[in-house]
């Protein structure tokens, strides 16, 4: 060939980020042997010998893809795995931070288990209820990132320690954004706090605006805070804790979720 020859052609194509992946079968006549077993040590995947055969094709490719489709579930498993290693670990922390609170212990296992129930309710498949698990689970992730002497102050918070608090959705949502399996999880992460009128942080989504996980979670979350018990809190009945959530529907709980929730609770 006047460019290049077929075995300079295969070194260039490995060379490549974006050809290297991609299997290469070389044509050549029987004689040339020499030819083959450089391109072959060059990254070709097979050879077909001429005269043109488009059977002897067809077998070529049809192995190429198989082999091709057993790396990629291969790596599908290594992922699925190293993914639910990293679930597992970052689960521990936040149970290890719950865990030095009394108050918050179990807190995100019970708002996790409401949220899936109502999920359910609302008939959410079953990889989104592993999504919505998930991100129910690490809704208070971004707590590890706030003080200590601000998150287990036991007297009332000033304004400025209360804008502490209110950066660990961001907080969660920046722990977990380099980690590109888990992005699903974080929009219900990032917007828990947000209220249907708008008043809640930290963008002050209104509405169906704010992602259905995260309305969901803030149902849960709502219902499990008032009925533990917190150091300048009381706990609260079941029926009067009921009655607060269906008040707070439309207002700042999505009525959706509350609709949902009330089904599943009662
Ligand atoms: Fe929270």
């Amino acid at each position: 060939m006047p460019e290049m020859d077929g075995a300079q052609l295969c070194s260039a194509l490995r060379a490549h980020s974006d050809w290297a992946a991609i299997p290469f079968v070389l044509m050549s006549t029987a004689g040339e042997r020499g030819v083959i077993r450089r391109m072959l040590e060059r990254g070709a995947c097979g050879y077909i010998e001429k005269p043109f055969n488009v059977e002897q094709l067809v077998i070529m490719a049809e192995k190429l893809l198989s082999d091709h489709f057993q790396l990629l579930l291969k790596e599908k498993e290594r992922l699925d795995t190293e993914r639910s290693l990293m679930i597992a670990s970052i689960t521990s922390l936040v149970q290890a931070l719950e865990a030095r609170d009394v108050y918050t212990r179990g807190h995100s296992e019970m708002v996790a288990d409401l949220s899936v129930a109502m999920a359910t309710e609302m008939g959410f498949s079953d990889e989104e209820l592993q999504t919505m698990r998930m991100a129910a689970r690490l809704h208070d992730l971004g707590k590890i990132g706030v003080r200590d002497d601000v998150l287990f102050k036991p007297d009332r918070l000033t304004e400025a320690e209360f804008s502490l608090i209110q950066r660990h959705p961001v907080i969660g949502a920046e722990i977990l954004g380099p980690i590109p399996s888990l992005a699903p999880i974080i929009p219900g992460v990032l917007y828990h706090h947000e209220r249907m009128g708008g008043q809640g942080y930290p963008e002050g989504l209104k509405g169906g605006r704010i992602p259905l996980p995260a309305r969901i979670i803030a149902v849960a979350d709502t219902y499990d805070s008032i009925t533990s018990e917190r150091p300048y809190q009381a706990r609260t009945g079941k029926d009067k804790a009921l009655q607060i959530i269906e008040d707070l529907g439309g207002v700042q709980l999505c009525p959706d979720c509350v609709a949902a929730f009330m089904r599943c609770i009662t």
